[in-house]
């Protein structure tokens, strides 16, 4: 029997011209929370990531400093890329770089067998571009500004091609595109960009020139080396070549590939929607291959109301974010607070209020109350377990709902649904007065039941939240003695978590440092 299919999520290759900004990580945080969850599920995830080398946008930045291409990228990726993935704990399980060998020999035999299937030709291109995008573009997109064509997106002037290049046959793949989508809504999300994609797809599309002779930073085209792909070409295949695209069935790589493709889930920015909606599954149809099952674009983090980037000098590097808040609440806070989907604004202050309330408040202070509590008035030691039927049944509806949202896509409603069962828990405590109780032996069996029910939620919360904030979890669920009394955090699955009593009586709660401490004054 053939191993159940991996779930295979991708993050966009970014652009290394430049260090990441939040921007960057928005995306990949929400790759990763999405693995998480779902290896969580007990499934089998391959996350993949990686970066995009080639193209004028890589070159020139890299001439402008006086290096070759390779060396500027190869510093970069080392330097600035991988640990800035390391730093926010991003579980990916491999990273691609455009430059691999194992990735530009796999995009020369895909292109080999489109061309001798009869879809790509020679033919002339004359229009705009613009490097920022690494886009040819249509009238359409353009703004005049000071007399000149400028992208909408940069607000730079676009550059005029006139080159002899090779023609991908988009426009073959109109029709089936448009029925694909139409018969398939999930396929591309949220439903804003499918409409964007249908009534550009309606709209008509053109032949793509997929070839450049003008400079030579890329994948050489094998059967014409005096030109290289056209970088969007080239880097809409690392999804495929990282997996084994093209690769003998029998190998490692074919049954690599086998195992995974389609793609269950591309996650791009809208930015980059029509290259992932419409450029790519045509270049799988072209070849005979499945398409991704599902590509979503996110929304942008605005800046004074503008899309933030780096070449707009708008661009925030996550360490200046998580220098002050920490690692775990920077991948809380984005997926908390902004829709999945929509655009959100930034700010410093609605990041502070958050922690405050959400993280240090609600999450925190439970986790250190209840280990206070355990120690004082237990000894340290969980108490003989007993049931809360509201707790429970709460559980169960919170664990339906944040598991549905998430499997959706959904962030902000799942990490609300499981942030308001922790608000419920502290509001039992503070109903329930246990630090009244205690001080009647009396009432011991009524104090031990809400310290049990108490660390039976923290034990739920650690095994929900452990996607979003893996380190703040991994520190409470050790604090709470279930390293030990039940086994690893990471094992826990979402199935099993509204299970309630599973934190045996005599489990060992330690202290442990504030989940959330309180913040510095910002100078
Ligand atoms: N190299 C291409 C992608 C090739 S994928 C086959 C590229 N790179 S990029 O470096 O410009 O990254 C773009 C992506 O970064 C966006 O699609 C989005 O995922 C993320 N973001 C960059 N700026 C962003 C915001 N201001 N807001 C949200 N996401 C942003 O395009």
């Amino acid at each position: 029997m053939s191993p159940a299919k991996t779930f295979y999520v991708t993050t966009p290759i970014y652009y290394v011209n430049d260090v990441p900004h939040i921007g960057h990580a928005y995306t990949t945080v929400a790759g990763d929370v999405l693995t998480r969850w779902h290896r969580q599920k007990g499934e089998s995830v391959w996350f993949l990531t990686g970066t995009d080398e080639h193209g004028q946008k890589v070159l020139r930045t890299a001439e402008a400093n006086g290096v070759t291409p390779q060396a500027w990228v190869d510093n970069l990726v080392e330097t600035s890329w991988k640990p800035n993935w390391l730093a926010l704990n991003i579980a990916n399980d491999d990273f691609i770089r455009t430059t691999e060998p194992r990735h530009s020999e796999r995009v020369q035999k895909f292109l080999t067998g489109l061309k001798d299937d009869g879809f790509i030709y020679a033919g002339k291109y004359e229009g705009p571009y613009c490097v920022g995008c690494e886009e040819f573009k249509i009238l359409g997109d353009l703004v005049e500004k000071d007399g000149k064509q400028t992208c909408s997106t940069h607000g730079t002037p676009v550059e005029i091609v006139n080159e002899n290049n090779w023609f991908f046959k988009l426009s073959e793949f109109v029709l089936p595109l448009l029925n694909h989508y139409r018969e398939s809504p999930q396929a591309l999300q949220p439903e804003s960009a499918r409409n964007e994609v249908l009534s550009f797809l309606e709209s008509g599309v053109t032949d793509l020139s997929i070839s450049r002779s003008t400079f030579d930073w890329g994948i050489t085209v094998p059967w014409d080396p005096d030109q290289v792909f056209y970088v969007w070409f080239d880097a809409l295949l690392n999804y495929a070549t990282a997996v084994g695209l093209g690769d003998d069935p029998s190998s490692a790589g074919g049954k690599k590939f086998a195992n995974t493709w389609p793609a269950d889930v591309h996650l791009v920015g809208k930015d980059i929607l029509r290259f992932h909606a419409v450029i790519w599954p045509a270049m799988l149809m072209a070849a005979g291959l499945a398409t991704p099952k599902k590509v979503f674009a996110h929304g942008w983090l605005l800046v004074g109301g503008e899309k933030m980037s780096k070449s707009k000098l708008t661009g925030i590097a996550p360490k200046q974010i998580t220098d002050h808040f920490g690692v775990d609440a920077f991948r809380y806070y984005f997926l908390r607070a902004i829709p999945f989907g929509s655009d959100g604004s930034f700010s410093w202050e609605d990041v502070h209020a958050r922690y405050t309330s959400e993280l240090a408040n609600d999450f925190g202070n439970l986790a250190s109350r209840l280990a206070a509590m355990i120690e004082k008035y237990c000894g340290g030691v969980i108490p003989e377990s007993s049931y809360d039927k509201e707790l429970a049944e709460a559980l169960a509806m919170t664990v339906e709902k944040a598991d549905a949202a998430m499997c959706d896509l959904d962030f902000q409603t799942g990490i609300v649904a499981i942030m308001d069962f922790c608000k419920q828990v502290n509001g039992y405590v503070t109903v329930k007065e246990p630090w009244i109780l205690a001080k009647d032996a009396a009432n011991k069996a009524e104090l031990d039941a809400i310290l049990y029910n108490t660390a039976e939620s923290l034990r739920a919360l650690a095994i929900l939240l452990n996607s979003v904030m893996p380190a703040t979890c991994e520190i409470l669920w050790e604090s709470l003695g279930a390293n030990k009394s039940i086994g690893a955090l990471k094992d826990q699955h979402i199935a099993d978590v509204s299970k309630w009593g599973q934190l045996p009586a005599g489990s060992v709660v330690t202290k442990s440092a504030s989940l959330f401490p309180r913040l510095d004054v910002i100078a």
